[in-house]
């Protein structure tokens, strides 16, 4: 796999991940070496579209988000991203970045899976850099850990590894193996949070990490098999509590961090009343307060309407199983 190389200038569109098993603690912080190995699906319609322009003109990046020209802190983590991709070509050309969200801004969804994924493939791409689909997840982890899940297509797993090289993502089933959807409720726009990559530092403070930590890593090949037995709900309840562990663990860190807001649980408890009815759904939640709902094609519908029901619900995202890391010709700058 490699991104065509073409005069300094290369585009890539990445899917948004949810993770069943979840990303939660480091071992290593500047490698991002995570403390377990996790499962994701990347989602179709929440995708990151990036162009990387490299130009010998340019005295520093520059990076334009949504139109908007970036910050420093932004442009900090992703100049530094860039550092890898040109320590990897042998160059020092700074690079004019132009990124775009399929999803609405300020939804609660951007996510660093899909921009790493997009700014990994087009950096090497635009740099001229050969590299196969498990070196690009390697680099993309260390943009951001969860976007290692991004480059591969529809059903991931991320091993955990001790070095580098071995923290790598490979798919583990294709798109179309099942029809799962997540719904994604979403309760809050552009509400500012505690950043994941602030989460993770504060695991170790909690007295419940260790605990979740040895239930992520029971959990994980039982979701593992389920997914590919399309067992929803053996699938379902693993996730579901590895979402609810994951939150305790950030709940009882110091300082503690909430996610949830009030609809946060209203859904959760709308899910389980939807259940109690015969409807295959289950939830899970990542650093925020919106709620991905999974369900099959069939249980899709009757579960949007009751979703956007509950009080608080602003509106309702329906993804399923998405591809890979894909280049485009269609460049944004
Ligand atoms: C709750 O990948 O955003 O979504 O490596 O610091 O960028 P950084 O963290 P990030 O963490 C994702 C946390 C999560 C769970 C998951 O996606 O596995």
């Amino acid at each position: 796999m490699v991104g065509k190389a073409a005069d300094g200038k290369a585009t890539a569109v990445a899917c948004a991940n949810i993770a069943f098993i979840k990303y939660w603690g480091r071992k290593d912080d500047a490698l991002r070496l995570p403390l377990n190995a996790s499962i994701s699906m990347n989602l179709d319609r929440a995708t990151t579209t990036t162009t990387v322009a490299f130009d010998p003109a340019l005295e520093r990046d520059e990076v334009v988000i949504e139109g908007m020209a970036s910050g420093v802190e932004a442009v900090g983590r992703v100049s530094a991203h860039l550092d890898r991709v040109r320590g990897l070509a042998g160059i020092t050309t700074r690079a004019r970045v132009a990124s775009r969200n399929s999803f609405p801004a300020g939804a609660g969804i951007a996510s660093s899976a899909s921009a790493f994924a997009a700014l990994s493939a087009a950096g090497i791409a635009a740099a001229g850099v050969a590299m196969d689909e498990r070196g690009l997840t390697v680099l993309a982890r260390l943009g951001s850990g969860s976007a290692a899940r991004s480059i591969p297509a529809g059903f991931v797993e991320w091993y955990a590894g001790d070095r580098s090289e071995d923290s790598y993502a490979e798919q583990i089933a294709a798109p179309d193996h099942w029809d799962l959807c997540d719904l994604i409720a979403l309760v809050q726009t552009g509400h500012k949070e505690v950043a994941s990559t602030r989460g993770h530092a504060l695991v170790e403070s909690s007295p419940f990490a260790d605990a979740r930590l040895a239930a992520a890593e029971r959990a994980l090949p039982v979701v593992r098999d389920a997914l590919l037995a399309r067992d929803f709900d053996v699938f379902g309840e693993e996730t579901e509590l590895e979402a609810i562990r994951m939150h305790a663990v950030a709940m009882s860190s110091r300082p503690s961090v909430i996610y949830w807001s009030p609809a946060t649980l209203a859904i959760m408890l709308a899910v389980r009343e939807a259940r109690a009815d015969g409807v295959g759904a289950y939830f899970t939640i990542d650093a925020g307060a919106n709620v991905h709902v999974l369900c099959r094609e069939d249980d899709a519908a009757d579960l949007d309407t009751r979703l956007r029901a509950v009080p608080g619900v602003l509106d309702v995202l329906v993804n399923r199983p998405g591809p890979g890391i894909q280049w485009v010709s269609g460049h944004l700058i």
